[in-house]
């Protein structure tokens, strides 16, 4: 099954997705959800679930030990890359401190920052990209990546490792445009890219659907204002995850025939 990736801009809903999809799944499959944003703390809120007791990033020794892992790779001219994992892996491999889990969902988090001066989050960034190259999915399985607002993932090359980008899309025309950049730069790594349109209503959906459309981003699925969802959010309680469950089952079975089109 997928290894998907969020992507959108700032509040465009990719948290919200990432927990309402992860929970739909789980309903006959299991999910391993990735939080791959340094900064916003908010997912594991959504999905109702506590946080693992490590991250990636602490895991492998620590924002250093991975800092140095990345110079030898630089100071080999990148001809040999020096792995994070040695070998690829599933999701039952994965150390227990570094996964929280709620029946079939389990919830992994790189790294988030910490304190002030700690440094940029390039380290989180590399251990994300090689965490989701070396990880394999078996059939009922599903991976689903948070990212942090805007592209820097795709610099980062976090999507390497994903079979498709999925781009929020809330009612803006930032969004639009940040669409149009993320869907050329998924285009560019070769992966498979959709918009999914959320937050918008009986006026904004129609003129979101056109204006992606001229730019030639394909839209698969709409989401509504959710009145629920907002008010989950404002007071920081979990979302309920029967919300938009038909909607995100279509899009389930959309992602998983391409993905199944594309490995048969
Ligand atoms: N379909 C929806 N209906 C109503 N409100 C929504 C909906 N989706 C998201 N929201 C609201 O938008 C806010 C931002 O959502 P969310 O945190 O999921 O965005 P994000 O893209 O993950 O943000 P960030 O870039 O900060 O990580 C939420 O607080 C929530 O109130
Ligand atoms: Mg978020």
């Amino acid at each position: 099954m997928p290894k998907l990736l969020v992507s959108g801009r700032g509040g465009s809903g990719k948290s919200t997705v990432v927990a309402l999809l992860a929970r739909t799944l789980a309903r006959s499959a299991r999910v391993l959800v990735v939080d791959a944003d340094e900064s916003n703390p908010g997912l594991e809120r959504m999905l109702g679930m506590v946080p693992p007791a490590k991250g990636l990033l602490d895991y492998l020794g620590g924002r250093s030990a991975v800092r140095e892992r990345l110079l030898a790779s630089l100071q080999r001219e990148r001809t040999e890359r020096v792995p994070f994992f040695a070998a690829p892996f599933r999701v039952e491999d994965l150390p227990a401190a570094c996964v929280s889990r709620d029946g079939p969902v389990g919830l992994v988090r790189v790294g988030k920052i910490e304190r002030a001066m700690e440094g940029c989050a390039c380290p989180m960034g590399a251990v994300a990209r090689e965490f989701l190259k070396q990880l394999t999915v078996a059939d009922r399985e599903w991976v689903l990546v948070d990212t942090e607002a805007g592209v820097e993932h795709f610099g980062r090359g976090v999507l390497e490792g994903v079979d498709f980008v999925l781009l929020v899309v809330d009612p803006s025309h930032e969004a639009v445009l940040l669409a149009e950049k993320a869907g050329r730069l998924a285009a560019e790594a070769k992966k498979p890219f959709a918009a999914l349109l959320n937050r918008v209503d009986a006026e904004t959906g129609p003129f979101l659907q056109r204006a992606l459309q001229e730019r030639g981003v394909p839209v698969w699925e709409t989401l509504q204002y959710s009145p629920e969802v907002m008010r989950a959010n404002l007071v920081g309680e979990a979302l309920d995850p029967g919300t938009f469950r038909g909607r995100l089952e279509v899009l389930a079975e959309d992602l998983a025939r391409l993905v199944g089109r594309a490995g048969g």
